[in-house]
């Protein structure tokens, strides 16, 4: 068990803490709900106090099972975790969002949820499993009165206290500026693919900017990602040279050097794993053995800009690739 007292914590712009790293839940189509749910009892008797859940994970019934084995058998109280779920695609619209927190809560057994995070910033939808390169006909580019309409939904969400904390995840610096100004309450969290191989300087420091927390996903480089997600110019986190250097000099895996360098950076990583040693030096290692100065300078020079999570799934028929969902010439790309 890690030293509770021993794990840094971010205070959040409205005062919230949350721990500095947590675990993630989404088994893609590798592990299953038992796998995953297990590996949250463990974690949780390891001294893990977030968990960033998803209804589309498909696990969060047997996930609330285990909070509440937790809960009644004294392992944890309730206001010691920190739980995230996101409202999915395909739940956007009138009225959705409530119903969808609605599930969710039952699932995980919880009155409340600690933050409720829009998954994807458009209701572009594809049906679970499908190939890398299918194209819903309904989908479209994002559309920032659809989105306020959605968002508008989670303030409400937080003004009834069922979330603590409203959340958005893949956004990019023209989408948040179109809408930031609009939110009645601001995210305090944002959720964002970041990893030593794509570290999303500009974002990140956009968000600091704003008091707005960055999470990351992938820490790690996902190396368990759908295979559908994966293409041949694909950079691994774990390969890169200064990762690879600061592994040997630390005697750690590169997976734990991937970590390191998120906590020390500033992000809160959420690493997956469904075994225990994985898991428990995960968390471990954000309370011993710091990288140096130089180390974390040279993994900041060792960014590759490589995002693996494309999203290619979520592209509208006229779009030309999966570039053109993050808006990479400084506008909203229609
Ligand atoms: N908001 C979003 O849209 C979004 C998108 C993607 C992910 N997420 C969240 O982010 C979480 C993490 O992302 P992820 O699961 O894709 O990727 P990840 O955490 O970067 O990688 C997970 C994989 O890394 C390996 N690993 C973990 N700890 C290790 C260790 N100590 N030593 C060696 N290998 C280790 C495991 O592979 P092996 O099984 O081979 O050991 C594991 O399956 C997700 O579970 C989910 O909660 C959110």
């Amino acid at each position: 068990m890690v030293d509770q007292n021993k794990i840094p914590k971010h205070t959040l712009s409205n005062g919230l803490e949350i721990p500095c790293i947590g675990m993630g839940t989404f088994g893609s189509d590798r592990f299953s709900p038992a796998e995953v749910s297990n590996a949250v009892s463990g974690a949780i008797k390891s001294g893990y106090r977030l968990f960033d859940c998803a209804s589309v994970y498909g696990n969060e019934e047997l996930i609330g099972k285990v909070f509440n084995q937790a809960f009644t058998e004294g392992i944890v109280k309730r206001e010691e975790l920190f739980i995230t779920s996101k409202v999915w695609n395909d739940q956007h619209g009138k009225g959705e969002p409530l119903l969808a927190l609605a599930k969710t809560l039952r699932d995980l057994q919880l009155d409340y949820i600690d933050a409720y995070f829009m998954h994807w910033p458009f209701p572009n939808y594809h049906a679970p499993g499908c190939d890398g390169d299918s194209r819903n006909p309904d989908s479209r580019p994002f559309i920032v009165e659809e989105f306020m309409a959605c968002w508008s939904q989670l303030e409400k969400l937080y003004d009834m206290g069922l979330a603590k904390n409203i959340g958005m995840s893949s956004m990019t610096i023209p989408k948040l500026e179109a809408v930031l100004p609009l939110c009645r309450i601001k995210p305090t969290l944002i959720e964002m693919e970041l990893h030593p191989a794509f570290q999303q300087k500009e974002l990140f420091d956009y968000c600091v900017s704003h008091n707005i927390q960055p999470i990351g996903f992938c820490p790690i480089g996902s190396p368990t990602r759908p295979d559908r997600d994966k293409t041949p110019d694909d950079v691994s986190a774990m390969e890169l040279p200064s990762v690879q250097a600061a592994a040997k000099a630390h005697n750690i895996h590169p997976a734990v050097v991937c970590l390191k360098w998120a906590v020390q950076r500033g992000q809160i990583p959420i690493p997956f794993s469904v075994y225990e040693p994985e898991y428990v030096s995960n968390l471990k290692c954000t309370t011993e053995d710091p990288l140096s100065e130089s180390e974390m300078d040279a993994i900041s020079k060792d960014d590759k800009n490589c995002r693996l999570i494309k999203g290619q799934v979520f592209l509208w028929p006229a779009a030309k690739d999966w570039h053109d969902l993050w808006d990479e010439d400084g506008t909203i790309t229609k």
